[in-house]
């Protein structure tokens, strides 16, 4: 009977693959922490890691450190995902710090990270190396307000009487990743943006911006009456968490006139 059971769940195993999140809990996260704001990661590493005392960079740096260095960011995803894996296999196989694609003065207090050499299988560093790319933007979405159509969002606007917010933006714009993963999941930031707005997400080189407004760039904000026909303000260029929280108050003060 037990052996029925290992072959019946190894079979399963082979059917779904195996799973980099299953992975990362075996091999990695003894050391690697999962998401903790990048706020506070700064706060800490400003402390020299007295405040968390963490034991190696997060999954979340992880993510983007290779997201934003490993490969080529503008090329298409599979080709970067192959990129990303073949630095994984090799910083695991021979963990160098002159390799480190996390900023140095986020990680220069912890130790060397040991060598994992022959512990993986080429499956699990590939299943693994997966789930390390997509994390970081996996976590942008699951702590950010959400965001919606323009068609649904002229409808929540009218309803709810909110004012609607076109985020232009690149996947590849790093002010835009900076203000996605410093401002954007700051709590204060999504309660303003919860209570006020609707969200649209426009990725400017896909699609066009309602009204004939035109891209000024990225990243670039354009606010619109609950009406869903008159412009409010359109603005460019990357905000911290109070000019942000600054800039959505005007607008709420110019959309009451
Ligand atoms: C015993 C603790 C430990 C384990 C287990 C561990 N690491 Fe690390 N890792 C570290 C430390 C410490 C650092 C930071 C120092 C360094 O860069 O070598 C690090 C750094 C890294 C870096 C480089 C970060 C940068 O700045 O570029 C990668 C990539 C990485 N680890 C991946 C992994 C993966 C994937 C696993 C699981 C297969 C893993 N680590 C398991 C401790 C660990």
């Amino acid at each position: 009977m037990k052996k029925l059971f290992w072959f019946i769940l190894a079979g399963c195993s082979f059917l779904f693959g195996v799973e980099g999140k299953e992975v990362f809990d075996a091999k990695c996260a003894s050391c690697h922490s999962y998401y903790i704001p990048l706020n506070e990661l700064k706060k800490n590493a400003q402390s020299n890691n007295t405040l968390l005392k963490l034991k190696a960079p997060t999954l979340n740096q992880l993510s983007f450190g290779v997201r934003l260095n490993i490969g080529d960011i503008k090329a298409d995803e599979e080709s970067q995902r192959l990129e990303v894996e073949a630095f994984i296999e090799n910083y695991i196989a021979a963990p160098d710090k002159k390799k480190n694609v996390v900023p140095p003065e986020m990680t220069k207090f912890f130790p060397a990270m040991p060598s994992m050499k022959d512990l993986l299988n080429e499956d699990e560093i590939e299943a693994l190396s997966n789930f390390i790319f997509s994390y970081g933007e996996a976590m942008i979405a699951e702590h950010s307000a959400p965001f919606v159509s323009f068609e649904k969002a002229k409808e929540l606007a009218k309803q709810e009487d909110k004012i609607i917010m076109i985020r232009g933006i690149l996947p590849y714009c790093k002010w835009c990743i900076k203000m996605d993963r410093e401002v954007m999941v700051e709590k204060e930031v999504v309660e303003a943006l919860l209570k006020d707005f609707v969200i649209v997400k426009t990725d400017v080189a896909l699609e066009k911006l309602p009204l004939g407004m035109k891209s000024l760039g990225t990243p670039s904000f354009y606010f619109i009456n609950k009406d869903g026909e008159t412009v409010i303000a359109q603005i460019q260029g990357y905000r911290d968490k109070q000019e942000f929280l600054e800039l959505l108050n005007t607008v709420k003060q110019n959309a009451k006139q």
